[in-house]
């Protein structure tokens, strides 16, 4: 599996140090609030376990499945929702929890749902941003780190559903998807 990856992009030390500082910094922004922190399944997994021991306070978590890639390493710009949240969010602070936002397809669309949803605010803490992929206008609030346009696989990010379980980010090699 290792042999299959090009370059480290996210080191665990660099994971480790953004899931503090972000941890940190929600715990400041949302200290009045009780949020429900919502998570995208699968890529969010490794950084939802990993972000919520550094948020010191009273949230609940919720998840979700959405596709927007069914394979592959482009998004198909058309998003499912797979499996839905077990809770209302009417009412709610909601902080969306993502590995990645590419073409902000999945989070656009996802925002717009939870707002039409009634939630009274709607946030986002992504572990990377490829702002150069964007098809639409989109700025996550809180990010852990910008990355070129690159596939990257690793700490729950997927191709095809393998190296999700690397425990840091890296680019894929192009031989492994051009084959
Ligand atoms: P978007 O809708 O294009 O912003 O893509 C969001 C989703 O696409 C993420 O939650 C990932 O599941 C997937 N994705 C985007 N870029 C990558 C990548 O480089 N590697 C693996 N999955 C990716």
């Amino acid at each position: 599996m290792r042999n299959d990856i090009a370059k480290i992009l996210v080191s665990e030390t660099e994971i480790a140090e953004i899931c503090d500082r972000l941890g940190k910094q929600l715990t400041i922004d949302y200290q009045d609030k009780e949020p429900i922190l919502v998570g995208l399944l699968k890529g969010c997994m490794p950084f939802m376990s990993d972000l919520t021991r550094h948020i010191d306070l009273m949230f609940e978590v919720a998840y979700m499945s959405v596709s927007s890639y069914h394979g592959g390493i482009a998004s198909s710009g058309d998003v499912k929702i797979k499996m839905d949240l077990d809770i209302s969010i009417k009412g709610r602070d909601v902080l969306i929890v993502e590995d990645i936002v590419d073409t902000a397809n999945t989070i656009v669309t996802i925002i717009e749902l939870f707002k039409h949803r009634g939630a009274k605010s709607v946030k986002m803490v992504t572990l990377l941003d490829k702002p150069e992929g964007r098809q639409r206008p989109y700025q996550p609030e809180y990010v852990g780190k910008v990355i070129p346009k690159e596939f990257v696989v690793g700490y729950g990010l997927d191709y095809n559903e393998f190296y999700r379980n690397l425990p840091y980010v890296g680019v894929l090699k192009p031989e492994v998807y051009n084959k």
